[in-house]
């Protein structure tokens, strides 16, 4: 039986002429697959068009602006004007397959480490370690360096312009550098930054307004502008929802074309306040202009999830899937053919190279992110011990050197 889903429909913006095919979108997905100094790699390419002719549009993972903003090895730079071709080829990647191609920038302050900065210590609001594990002390950035941060997205915007995505997203959320000036557990300043919600709240709306001045001034296409959000924190002090439905009325000044929210799952309920029974999706579109364009990503995995996220009220706009598309880079085109049933739910060790997974990705999903990966059993991966895949990776790539070796190395040279 043929099942005509709605989120197969066409949409277009209303203040701009983009039109997305349908309603499904792939969800920034680091693969930690760029070359050492962040340039775009032939295995990125490869994964992204392996994923880019179902999802209506593909959000990139997270590219740092900066040197100081760089969060993982692997990541993307967009930091440089030397970064462009390598961009330019991912974005046309992306458009060959038929979705539209959106970087998201970011600079990952306090979450990442001196070693992965080579040296530098990281950055943040204020001198203040994330509260939970074992986390470098950042150094608070100053004044200047907040003014020449706010320039970095701006020239990052130009360089996605110039090599021809469609679009970038801000990424405010998952706890990296916009996200850390918004909470009150990683501001701590008493300047014009910090203090009080609203000057929590500047950095990021300062940041959305010269990158939205840098889309009037360089963009001769349509070209979107989207702000990803975490609508709450679990720490105390941390953000709360109605801090952030008072942030995304002021992103309503500006122009902002979509709002992505980053959620557990889609559906959830307020998470700090667990008497609460309403949809955080539907507190959010209480407060945003009517049919303002709502992303929402969380736990999307069934073709009639989707419909009923999408169905339900139409408080969202469209479905982000994230460790779907991982596992299942023609879900869009399956469900498009009537094919559901060959749809993948589950990742199977053996098909990381089919699925075109590049090997530090492939790590990370078996160790970082097993929980809630359904992953199966057909292989030698031992699914009850991930760490012990990790033990053995480490182990096959970095093995301890032994000192008298390398003197004889040393010797043989001479
Ligand atoms: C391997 C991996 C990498 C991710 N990288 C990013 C990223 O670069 N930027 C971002 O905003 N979210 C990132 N996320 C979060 C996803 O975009 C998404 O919000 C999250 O996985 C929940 O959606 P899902 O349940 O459909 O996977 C990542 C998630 C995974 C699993």
């Amino acid at each position: 039986m043929q099942i005509n889903y709605d989120f197969l429909d066409n949409y277009t913006f209303k203040n701009k002429a983009v039109t997305l095919g349908n309603h499904v979108i792939m969800a920034p997905t680091t693969l930690r697959a760029s070359l050492a100094d962040g340039s775009v790699s032939d295995n990125e390419l490869n994964y992204y068009r392996m994923r880019a002719q179902g999802p209506a549009m593909v959000i990139t993972e997270a590219a740092y602006v900066n040197d100081v903003g760089r969060g993982w090895e692997g990541g993307i730079s967009v930091s440089d004007d030397d970064k462009i071709p390598g961009l330019r080829r991912l974005a046309s990647t992306i458009q060959s397959g038929g979705a539209k191609a959106i970087l998201q920038i970011f600079a990952a302050g306090r979450q990442t480490t001196t070693e992965i900065l080579r040296g530098q210590q990281p950055v943040s609001a204020s001198s203040q370690a994330y509260p939970h594990g074992e986390h470098e002390i950042p150094r608070a950035l100053t004044h200047s360096e907040i003014s020449q941060t706010i320039e970095d997205f701006a020239q990052a915007t130009k360089r996605a312009i110039l090599a021809g995505f469609d679009g970038i997203e801000l990424h405010g959320a998952n706890l990296y550098l916009m996200q850390q000036f918004f909470s009150p557990d990683s501001n701590r300043r008493d300047d014009i930054w910090g203090g009080t919600v609203e000057k929590r709240r500047r950095f990021g709306l300062a940041i959305t307004a010269k990158v939205a001045q840098t889309i009037e001034k360089f963009a001769d296409k349509p070209f979107l502008l989207g702000y990803r959000q975490s609508p709450e924190e679990p720490m105390t002090p941390g953000i709360t929802l109605e801090d952030s439905l008072g942030f995304a009325e002021k992103l309503m000044a500006l122009p902002v074309d979509y709002l992505h929210l980053s959620l557990n799952d889609a559906f959830q309920t307020p998470f700090r306040d667990k008497s609460d029974t309403k949809k955080v999706m539907d507190y959010y579109r209480a407060i945003l202009p009517p049919d303002f364009p709502l992303i929402i990503a969380g736990l999307l995995k069934k073709p009639e999830q989707v419909e009923s996220l999408l169905d339900d009220g139409g408080e969202a706009t469209f479905a982000a899937l994230g460790r779907e598309l991982i596992i299942e880079p023609n879900w869009v085109q399956k469900v498009k053919n009537n094919d559901e049933l060959a749809i993948r739910y589950a990742l199977s060790p053996s098909d990381f190279e089919l699925l075109g997974i590049p090997k530090m990705l492939e790590k990370w999903l078996l160790t970082r992110f097993r929980n809630g990966l359904p992953v199966t059993t057909d292989s030698e991966f031992d699914p009850m011990q991930p760490w012990q895949y990790y033990k053995h990776a480490v182990i096959k790539t970095a093995k301890p050197i032994d000192p008298t070796q390398l003197m004889t190395l040393k010797k043989r040279s001479d």
